[in-house]
Order: structure tokens, then sequence, then C-alpha cells
């Protein structure tokens, strides 16, 4: 898979440069074309002879240098790739990137790409944990660039924890799912629930919840990169919609539910959606006015449970149908009941009481449940719960793919 593939790899500052030496080495041995790029700050780590040997290419260091410009122009060296690989990448470049900045050959390369972009960050463990680089990683993430790593471990500056660079066979790893012509749930059909219902009570108001639908849509996001044919069916939020995703977008738990059953069959459902339990019994057509009366009380009636429908569809029931438990008190417990009575196969259950952040955040601490087993994921961004989630998935479907989810953080 990766022999004659042409990897730019983009050497920044950090010890672990000398790691990506042998990176080079194992690209060559497996045929891949490597042509190496070292900013300022990498140079002080590993020269441009040594990279030049292990790459069998020309190193280009300068972005105003006239002989390099000549022979291979910034914009083209970063189109000619089929994959451009950061390792180590510094804090500094991993700021560079959210923000466009293009003030040296490696960020210009890195801006001027319409190619894959994998990234293995190296930092001392406070920078990582900084909030500055969780949200430039978060940004780049979002926007489809591959994280590998870092590792815990005993770092250079004498720290230990996250921060390592993951170690050459695992970004070479990396490498290879990046450069997979197909997605390891290519010719599956996926469903995804997001975000929250609006009930109308009258034309101008109506019920809701803090649902952003973040999760939702990075499960939808994650399912289509790993090339399942992709339905989100989504409440109103204020997101994008997730590319290479077929989306409907509904109002009601209602039109939701619609939406879901013509969508079937599916091999597998999610349900991420927070939708409204009850709905008015009878929306007013006209404005409600107070007209001096006092408070008003309005009469609820039921939703269909879309969670419940799928898991009991009597003839098309997707093969695997995955639940939310939106939970604030005995989570696990409740979770565990939930699952039972909702008839569904896995449930990822969460704590949404306020301080949590949860509902409406960017970050999610879930427990994944199944009849035979459940685990505790740490703390984590709502794109690698969904990265997590999806690797399990492709392990359902496909067992025999490495179920380790190569471009996810060490948590
Ligand atoms: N769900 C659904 N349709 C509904 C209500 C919930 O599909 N009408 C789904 C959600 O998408 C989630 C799961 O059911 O996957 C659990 O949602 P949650 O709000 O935690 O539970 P409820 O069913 O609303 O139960 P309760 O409010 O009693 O906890």
């Amino acid at each position: 898979m990766i022999g004659g593939k042409r990897i730019l790899l983009i050497v920044s500052g950090g010890i672990a440069a000398y790691k990506s030496l042998e990176l080079i080495r194992r690209l060559r041995e497996r045929d891949a074309q490597v042509r190496c790029v070292l900013t300022a700050a990498g140079a002080q780590f590993v020269t441009p002879l040594s990279l030049a040997a292990l790459s069998e290419d020309k190193v280009y260091q300068e972005l105003f240098s006239l002989t390099d410009e000549a022979e291979m122009g910034h914009i083209e060296l970063s189109r000619d790739a089929d994959l451009l690989v950061v390792a180590p990448a510094s804090a500094d470049i991993l700021a560079k990137m959210p923000h466009g900045q293009a003030n040296d050959l490696a960020s210009t390369a890195l801006l001027a790409t319409d190619k894959d972009v994998l990234v293995a960050p190296a930092m001392n463990v406070r920078m990582w944990h900084h909030p500055a680089t969780q949200a430039n990683l978060e940004t780049l993430r979002q926007r489809g660039v591959h994280v590998v790593g870092p590792n815990e471990g005993a770092m250079a500056c004498g720290e230990f924890g996250l921060g390592r660079m993951a170690e050459p066979a695992e970004i070479l790893a990396a490498i290879e799912n990046c450069l997979s012509p197909r997605g390891s749930l290519t010719g599956y059909r996926a469903l995804v629930t997001s975000g929250p219902t609006y009930e109308p009570i009258d034309p101008v108001r109506y019920i809701a919840n803090r649902s952003s639908g973040i999760q939702g849509h990075a499960i939808a996001t994650a399912l289509a990169a790993q090339g399942a044919e992709t339905i989100l069916v989504s409440g109103p939020t204020q997101l994008p919609d997730p590319p290479g995703v077929q989306v409907h977008h509904v109002q009601t738990a209602a039109e939701m539910n619609h939406a879901c059953e013509a969508s079937l069959p599916v091999d597998v459902a999610v349900c991420a959606a927070a939708v409204a339990d009850w709905r008015v019994a009878a929306t007013a057509e006209q404005k409600i006015k107070k007209g001096g009366k006092g408070p008003q009380s309005l009469t609820l009636t039921t939703n269909p449970d879309i969670l419940h429908n799928l898991s009991h569809h009597p003839d098309r029931r997707p093969s695997l149908v995955v639940g939310f438990a939106a939970e604030t008190e005995r989570v696990v417990e409740q979770a565990v009941e939930k699952r039972a009575r909702k008839g569904c196969d896995w449930i990822l259950a969460n704590d949404v009481s306020s301080g949590t952040g949860t509902f409406g955040g960017q970050e999610n601490a879930v427990h994944f449940i199944r009849a035979a087993d459940q685990e505790s994921w740490p703390r984590m961004s709502k794109a690698q719960v969904a990265e997590r989630l999806t690797q399990k998935i492709v392990a359902h479907f496909a067992p025999d793919t490495d179920s380790t989810p190569v471009t996810e953080s060490a948590t």
C-alpha cells in the first residue's frame, strides 16, 4: 500500500526528530518515495545531510531559495506528494497550521496542499496539555487532519507524561491507514441521529434542549471517513453539514423518526440525538396570548422513541444499534438498565449533570456498555469519542481489522 507513494515529510523542531530518520528508513524499505522539508528549528536537531542520505533525495529548507524554486516550487512540492506527514510536529507548527500562517517553507507547503495531512505531535507534557495546543489540535481534527500519538512516557526534558512522539512503527501504520484507498466500512450503510429536536408550542415558541449536535456530527464524520455510506438525521444545530455525509434536516422528534424509518435498511444506527421525550399535544395555530390570564399549562403527549423503534424494528432492524444514555446520577447503573429497556446492542453513557460541560461542550467522558462487557473511556474530545466508537464498529463488522485507533491520541 505504501510502495510507490510519495510522502512529503516535514521535520519540525524537537528532540524526537531523530526518530524521523528511522521513519524515513522504514518508508524507503517499503519503496515509498520520501522528500523532506526541514524547518529551521528542525535543523537544530537533525542535519539536512542525514535526511538527504536516507531519503535519497534533496532536502528543502528555504521558502525564498531561487535554486529550490527553480527546481520545484513550494506549491508543487506540496501537491506532488500523496500525503504530507509532519513528524515531529512541534507545538509551534501545530499552532501555525490552524491559523493558516505561511512564513516558512513547511507552513507554506501545509497551507498550499490539497492532500491529506498526518501530524505526529511531540512536545513537553505541559505544552501538550495547554488549552492552546488542545484547541489547535481540535481545529485540525475537525478539518480532517490525521493525528498519531503522542505517547506517554519519560521525556528528554526530564518530565513524564503525554508528549512523546509516536514510534516510527506507529507512524508507519498511521501512514498506511491514511493511504488506504478503501475505508474499513466501505459497502456498509450507517444512520446517525444528532442534535436536539424543537417541539412547537405555537408559531413562535418551542420546547428544546441544550444539545449542540457536536457528538452526533463527529460520529457521522468518522463513519463516513471509514467509507460508510452515512446518513445523518439532524435536529437544528449551528454546525455545518459534515463532508461526504447525506444530511436530512428535521425539527421535531416525529420528523426525525420518519426520516430514520425512511433511511432503512442500514447496517448500523447510532442514536446520538437528544430527542424531546414529549411534544405539546395540540400545537396552537396562532400565537398564544397572555390575555390577562394567569400562568398557562401545556398538555404534553409522548414522542416516538426512535432508538427503541430501530431496536425493535419488525423487518429492517439494523444489525448493530447504538444508543447514548444521558444521565445525571447513577450513570452506569441507569445506562445498563436503559440498554436493556431500549433493546439496543451498545450504549454510551455520559454524565450530563450541570458542571460537567458535556451538553454543548467539546469533550465527553463516556462509559461504553455492551451486554457482555463495559469500559470507561477517559475524558476526551467528542471527535476522539467518535473515532473510538467507529473503531469499535469497524471491529464489530470486520473482526480481522486492527481495532486499535491509530489516529487517536493516547489517553
Ligand atoms: N432517544 C430516541 N428517541 C427518543 C428519546 C431518546 O431515539 N424519543 C434515544 C437517544 O438518542 C439516546 C437514547 O435514546 O440514544 C437515550 O436517550 P436519553 O435521553 O438518555 O433517555 P430517554 O429515553 O429520554 O430516557 P430518560 O429521559 O428516562 O432517561
